[in-house]
């Protein structure tokens, strides 16, 4: 454990080299660090906990110590990063030399017409949005709406509530039979720079009104309804649009207000914003998580401290799809992992996991059959790192909503260039995406009509302890919640 004591030096120079946080002007680069030792692993873990008074930010963490690290950080402390990473001896290399100038080719590049001509095989042509790029939060407000008014039958503009700069959450549902149907709910943009999400999310939008009327898509559309947030967080999505600056296109919170501390070192810190898939009532504060308000992972006050995540627990609890809800996915980018529950520590599973895993086994091959994408399914804390505070294992654990995903969209985890996904890529990451989305619908079919026939294999018995109790205190709850209570109560309720 000598490493332990030799790490202390590395802790003073930290201290003599914080920076002052603020908008740090370009040129930001990334470097790629890869330990070869307990020792360096524990110098980059050192560095990960001090990243925000260094303003580095993690682009990727390693969840074991073989693995590499990508780091972004500003010209003014590149310095301070290269003499920790040369004083620990550990190996690097600059991955992205100019992230802003990355930033204008990849995302503000006039398109030319060879590739235009090319969408007019996918009809996004003349879906009134442009899906070759990235676009504003207003002008997906914009297009929902007159996607409302275009077919009303379909589809219904809903808001589940307002930001903290005061943006209305807008979505769309879309189903033929809205009030009473299954209900598949989709998300995305939870974190602001992950921008290639709320455009697959738009995608899916496209595809389900545009495709109404095929025979498949109408049958599905009878039985389940589509509730689709394509940008959850907008005041941090509109953030990162305001500046090609990477300090701000990069930026992962929300908006939340300004709080300020003493750090360890007695300094003065004010920051913004909240990460609001750490803000969710699961294992709150315990893990991937942090409580300085400067850090990229800041958790919050409490949980549901934040106007955002408020308003998806309350529309996922409200009477209007609490007992009908069957599929929650939400979207992130990058890794390409196909994540189920749950994420706060390693091997931990819901008891449904069997379920889960086959499904987005199934549905991760259906996205790879269309470009060869290849995708890893697993629990965050497996395949990335432990985080708790997350929507998809808030969902999964307090409510019954069966098929419960979040995906890291392209590219994958070893791309140095993970969030600055080039403009090109959106239509097929959309379209792959959507191939295994309908899995999940597929598998939300089944379970219906296998309930609807009240076939469910081997489900004579009461899965769940509490079957006889609940029904002593509400006794219409085989009727009122009869899905849930079928497969978990079936013995109780008298259904088998
Ligand atoms: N990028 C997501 C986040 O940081 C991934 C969360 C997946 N869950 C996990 N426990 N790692 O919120
Ligand atoms: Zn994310």
């Amino acid at each position: 454990m000598t490493w332990v004591v030799s790490i202390l030096p590395l802790l003073s120079l930290i201290s003599s080299c914080l920076g002052q946080s603020s908008i740090i002007p370009s040129p930001f680069s990334v470097f790629r660090l890869t330990p070869s030792s307990p020792y360096q692993k524990a110098a980059i873990e050192l560095l990960y906990k001090n990243a925000s008074m260094l303003n580095l930010d993690f682009w990727k963490t390693s969840h074991d110590g073989s693995r590499f690290w990508d780091v972004m950080v500003g010209e003014r402390e590149q310095s301070t990063l290269l003499s920790i990473l040369d004083r620990a001896n550990i190996s690097f290399e600059k991955t992205i030399d100019d992230v802003e100038k990355l930033i204008k080719t990849r995302e503000h590049s006039p398109r030319k017409m060879s590739f235009s001509r090319r969408l007019k095989d996918d009809s996004v042509s003349s879906s009134g949005y442009d899906f070759r790029r990235y676009s504003s939060y207003p002008a997906m407000q914009k297009w929902m709406r007159n996607l409302a008014r275009d077919y009303p039958h379909l589809v219904q503009l809903t808001s589940i509530g307002l930001t903290h700069e005061g943006r209305s959450i807008d979505g769309i549902e879309i189903g033929l039979n809205r009030e009473t149907s299954r209900v598949f709910w989709i998300d995305a943009g939870i974190h602001a720079r992950e921008w290639a999400a709320p455009h697959t999310a738009l995608y899916f939008i496209h595809q389900l009104t545009s495709r109404w009327e095929d025979p498949e898509m109408r049958k599905m559309l009878e039985t389940i309804t589509f509730v689709i947030l394509p940008c959850v967080n907008p005041d941090g999505y509109e953030f990162t649009r305001s500046s090609t600056n990477p300090h701000i296109r990069l930026w992962r919170k929300n908006r939340s207000e300004m709080i300020c501390r003493n750090d360890h070192w007695g300094r003065r810190r004010c920051c913004r914003g909240v990460d609001l898939n750490r803000n969710f009532d699961f294992h709150f504060k315990e893990s991937g998580s942090s409580d300085d308000p400067c850090s990229e992972i800041y958790q919050g006050k409490t949980a549901f401290s934040e106007p955002e995540t408020r308003a998806i627990r309350d529309a996922v609890l409200s009477r209007r799809y609490r007992d009908r809800m069957d599929g929650f996915i939400t979207l992130h980018t990058y890794s390409q992992i196909w994540i189920h529950s749950y994420g706060h520590k390693k091997e931990a599973y819901p008891g449904d996991i069997d379920d889960l895993y086959k499904v987005a086994k199934r549905a991760t091959a259906a996205l790879e059959a269309m470009y060869g994408t290849k995708y890893i399914v697993g629990s965050g804390a497996d395949t990335l790192y432990p985080a708790s505070g997350g929507s998809e294992d808030w969902v999964k654990q307090t409510t019954h909503v069966k098929y419960v995903y979040l995906i890291e969209l392209r590219p994958e985890e070893k791309n140095w260039d993970g969030f600055i996904l080039d403009e090109r890529e959106l239509l097929p990451t959309a379209r792959e995406t959507w191939a295994g989305i309908r899995v999940v619908a597929e598998a939300i079919l089944d379970r219906k009509a296998q309930m609807d026939n009240q076939k469910l294999p081997g489900r004579c018995v009461n899965v769940k302890l509490s079957c006889a109790r609940w029904l002593r205190e509400r006794p219409q709850l085989c009727t009122q919640v009869p899905l849930f209570m079928k497969e978990n109560c079936a013995l109780a309720c008298g259904i088998c």
